[in-house]
């Protein structure tokens, strides 16, 4: 009896054996698996199960020859998955090499500067300022007449641009869509105007011939200085940082009345003075004012019922600002080596 029960266990081995040789891929190689060691009938399985019912005087030598049978079996198995794995290697595609070390994927980003103005955008619309949009290509109405600027004014030469024709320039700023939007809404009125912009400016390292502006513009009954210097103090501190502080100089654009330059303390130093800052402590970010009346009349608004600021500034340069970019020409230059810095 002894010697019978192990006889069939070496049979059963050898059964399991050439199976498992001849396993053709993985599902069949777990389907043996399971007939011989699954734990619920696996038909070795059944034997282990069994062996507490033997006579005592059995139950060591058909045990150690169970075990023998499961460990065979277990590294059969193994044995196996690994030529499988193998032969999978060498029947890759031509040309394709599996033992190579994998790459990392190649991982896109937003540009750093469509970054910013997006953040920008968002702060403003917490703020009450709908996204609005408009050409970049501008009659010399638009860009000029309609702003209180009339083409034999010195500020007009600050502008010089493309022209496309007598009458169309690319535009030098994205004011035109202040008007643009006015003609077609009626106050209130609360946007910021994304875009670029065109100058014959040199590209160097502060300048582009091509750039990016974001425009702002808050028109209604009863806005105030008040409301303008708060405003674009408290977009300064949702962007830079709430310790930030601003500071208005007085400076001129004819399309506003009284204008100004805009200050924040530099984010290097924090005011205390640094090469950013050439030891200011403050660094310039838009150029602002209280809407000149002589727009409101050229849109049909009543000028003696509303009110209203305007701003403008360059994302690029604020771009700068924040992540430390000496060169603007690097933000345009399309070099993935420096863009991807930006991958997050
Ligand atoms: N359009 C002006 C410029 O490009 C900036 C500006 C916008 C100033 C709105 C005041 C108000 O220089």
């Amino acid at each position: 009896m002894d010697t019978d029960q192990v006889a069939a266990l070496e049979e059963m081995l050898k059964e399991a054996s050439s199976e498992i040789a001849e396993a053709e891929d993985e599902a069949a190689l777990e389907r043996a698996r399971v007939r011989w060691l699954g734990r619920r009938d696996g038909r070795l399985t059944e034997v282990l199960r069994g062996l507490g019912s033997l006579p005592a005087q059995e139950r060591g030598a058909v045990g150690a020859a169970a075990n023998r049978a499961k460990e065979a079996i277990g590294q059969a198995l193994e044995r196996r998955a690994r030529a499988l794995a193998e032969k999978g290697v060498e029947e890759a595609p031509p040309g394709v090499d599996l033992t190579l070390p994998g790459r990392d994927g190649w991982q896109g980003a937003v540009h750093p500067v469509t970054s910013v103005i997006d953040e920008i955008c968002d702060i403003f619309r917490g703020l009450g300022f709908t996204r609005a949009r408009g050409p970049e290509v501008e009659t010399v109405w638009y860009n000029f007449e309609a702003l209180n600027t009339p083409l034999d004014h010195p500020a007009a030469d600050e502008h010089d641009t493309m022209y496309l024709g007598p009458c169309t320039v690319l535009r030098s700023h994205t004011s035109p869509v202040q008007i643009r939007t006015m003609q077609a809404h009626q106050p209130p009125v609360r946007i910021v105007v994304p875009g670029m912009c065109y100058r014959r400016d040199p590209f160097d390292a502060s300048h582009a011939p091509a750039f990016e502006q974001i425009e702002g513009l808050a028109a209604d009954e009863g806005i105030t200085f008040v409301e303008f210097k708060w405003t674009l103090a408290e977009f300064a501190r949702r962007f830079f940082g709430p310790e930030t502080r601003t500071r208005f100089r007085p400076s001129f654009f004819p399309f506003t009345e009284p204008s100004a330059e805009v200050d924040v303390t530099c984010m290097i130093c924090g005011g205390a003075g640094c090469s950013a800052c050439k030891g200011t402590g403050w660094i310039e970010i838009m150029g602002a004012g209280m809407v000149d009346p002589a727009v409101f009349e050229q849109v049909g608004y009543d000028p003696e019922r509303y009110t209203g600021f305007a701003f403008g500034m360059g994302p690029a340069r604020i771009a700068m600002l924040r992540y430390g970019i000496p060169d603007i020409r690097m933000l345009y230059d399309s070099d993935v080596r420096f863009l991807e810095q930006f991958a997050r």
